[in-house]
This record gives structure tokens, sequence and C-alpha cells, in this order.
């Protein structure tokens, strides 16, 4: 079965033709990354605008490297939930105008289960697995049961891990997005130049929880209180800031991901997200890999950033398990699921 797969659910326009779920016949992506860095971060306007000039050449070209017509595909699939609703609709819309027109099934597909997908792109892995999702939208560690069937074991209640990288990146000058750059810089620093601190979450916040915007605050207004002793008396260096901050975000991500091992004893783990690139993580995933005994399944950075191939992957699982959706089903900006513990404490949901 060939699926052609549409994503707009961010600042990534792209389409993907995947047969049978896991052989990706073509992949197109387009990043808006020059539209948005201006502004240090992604405009919902700018980005629906930019979807909408986009999309139909990039369907276009996922069918011409895939030697497909409209005709040919099995089904069409576009993703529907969470992101910003005018870059979903634009994705949504065209992808249900292309199954109508072309008498083929439309499926709608949940972003976040479409990056626990990725995975199965590049290996086929057991269920249950965990799912590390970190992007510039979304930090969160997830049990995967299933192709739909995702258990949140926690989410950030501030910041997305991404949005850290960008932000500290803005402040040092080294540009938007900020993740590849502080990736860079920080193989040129020291580490433990400071020593930044690890969120304190209290009360009803889950121990899987993940925080950054405390962190992002100790890195631009309260450096000095957390400089190691052997840096105290050497100038600055934006090379010591980036390292430190790296490795002190990442440091949250693997102690959540460590714990999880521990209590759920799930034995796969794969990552997803744009900050799935960093370097450091991919490191320090490999080790704790071999040093637990553990598969880390570390798709390419093509399919761990925002891609139709995920969608168009996962289609081919819930068309199987579920059936087509609805040609009236609408887009959702947010899922409650995937929000922090102390977030939905607070939304009373
Ligand atoms: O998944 P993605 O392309 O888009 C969404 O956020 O939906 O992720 C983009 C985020 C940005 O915050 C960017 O700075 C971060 O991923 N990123 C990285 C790296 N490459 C991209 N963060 C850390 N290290 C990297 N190498
Ligand atoms: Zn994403």
């Amino acid at each position: 079965m060939k699926i052609l797969g549409i994503e707009s659910s961010c600042d990534e326009t792209s389409a993907s033709v995947v047969e049978d779920g896991r052989t990706i016949l073509s992949l197109v992506i387009a990043s808006q990354t020059e539209i948005h860095a201006r502004h240090s971060g992604v405009v919902p306007e700018l980005a629906s605008r930019a979807h909408v000039e986009q999309i139909a050449p990039i369907v276009g070209k996922a069918l011409d490297e895939a030697g497909l017509s409209f005709c040919e595909v099995d089904a069409v699939a576009a993703s529907n939930r969470p992101g910003l609703s005018g870059s979903l609709a634009v994705g949504l819309s065209f992808a249900k105008g292309a199954a109508l027109a072309a008498d083929k099934p439309f499926v709608a597909i949940d972003h976040i289960m479409a990056h626990a997908w990725a995975a199965q792109l590049v290996q086929d892995v057991s269920y249950p697995y965990l799912v590390l999702l970190v992007s510039g939208g979304h930090t969160l560690l997830a049990a995967c049961h299933a192709p739909t069937k995702l258990k949140v074991l926690g989410a950030t209640i501030d910041d997305a891990c991404g949005e850290a990288f960008d932000k500290v990146s803005a402040y040092l000058g080294t540009g938007y997005p900020g993740g590849p750059a502080i990736d860079r810089l920080a193989t040129e620093g020291d580490a433990d130049a400071y020593r930044f601190p690890l969120p304190n979450l209290k009360g009803n916040v889950g121990h899987y929880d993940f925080s950054y915007s405390g962190l992002k605050t100790a890195v631009v207004h309260q450096r000095d209180r957390f400089r190691s002793v052997t840096s105290k008396n050497t100038p600055e260096r934006k090379e010591d800031i980036a390292a430190s901050f790296q490795k002190t975000a990442i440091d949250q991500l693997m102690d959540r991901l460590e714990k999880a091992l521990d209590e759920t004893h799930i034995s796969e783990v794969a990552i997803g997200g744009g900050v799935a690139s960093n370097s450091e993580l991919r490191r320090r995933l490999g080790d704790l890999a071999e040093r637990r005994a553990v598969t880390a399944v570390m798709p390419p950075p093509r399919l761990c950033v925002d891609n139709g191939a995920m969608v168009a992957g996962l289609a081919w699982a819930v068309i199987r398990d579920e059936g087509p959706s609805s040609l009236t089903t609408g887009v959702s900006a947010r899922v409650p699921a995937f929000r922090g513990r102390s977030e939905n404490h607070r939304r009373g949901s």
C-alpha cells in the first residue's frame, strides 16, 4: 500500500510517499528557517502563508520522485494535531481535497504519534518502546505501546528544550535556529566551566516532567552564580557557556530517560524532534545503550525533524488497525495529554 503523507504542523512543509508503512519511496522537506530567522522563532502567520505557497509544489515533487500520480497512491494522510492551527489546516485541507478528488481514503494523523513511528522507518522496533521527543515545540517522554497508543510519562511544564537552545543562541548572538549553532560552539568549550542547576520540580509536577525556563534564565541572567571554581578567574567564553548549557539541557533528558528505563523495564528507546540531531545527545544515548544493554534507535536527522514520511508510515498502521478518517475531521492545536502534568492540573484536565 502506497500512502502520500503530508506534514505542515509547524514550519516545515513536507510530503512523502511510503510503501507499507516502512519503505520510503520519496521524501521532500521544505524548511522555513530563513523566513523565521529574523524573528528568532516561528511566526504563525508567516508559517501558514509559506505552507500555502509551498504545499502544491512540494506534494508534486514527492509524487514525481516516487514516480506516481495522485491516482496511483492508495491513500492520502496529513497531520491534524497538535501544532499551529493555520499551518495544520493547510496540509489537512490539501490532503482532504486530494483524497476526495482521487477517490482515495483520507487519514488524519497525530503528529506526536507520527514522530514515534519515525523509528519504525529505520528498523523494526518491537512494542513497547520509549520515545524521547525533543523539538522546538515539544519535550516529552512517552511509552509507545502500539502505533496509536502512547502513554505520556512526562512533558515540559514551560519551555521546550529546543526553545531553550534557540533563546540561548539568540542571547549569545549565534543565530537561529540555535540548536546547531550551540552544538557547534560547544565542541570548542568546557562543559564544566558553569554548573547550571537542574530544575527542582515540586507539587503536582510528575517526576518525568521537564522544565527549561529556569535553565535559560540561569544562563542569561545569573551566569556568574554558577561559574565553577576552576573557571572563575578566566575570561568568559561563549564556547564554555554553550557547552555548559548544552550539558545541563541534556542531563535533564538523560535523567528522565534513565528513570523510565528503571521503572518501566522497557529496553528500547527511540528519539525524535529537531534536538535529536544534537551530537552530545546522540553520544550520550549511545553510551547509555551500551552501559545498560538497551537498544537506542536514532533516526537520521531528516526523519527526526518534522517530515511527511512519518505521517505516511503511521497512516498505513492506522488504516490497517482503525480504518480511514472522516473528511469532517478538523485540526486541534493542543492535545492535553501531551502537556506537562502540572499544566494539566492547572487546567483541570
Ligand atoms: O523538530 P524541529 O525541526 O521543529 C519543531 O520544533 O517542530 O525542531 C527544531 C528545534 C529548534 O529549536 C532547533 O534549535 C533544534 O530543534 N535543533 C537542535 C539541533 N538541531 C536542531 N538542538 C540542539 N542541537 C542540534 N544539533
Ligand atoms: Zn514535530
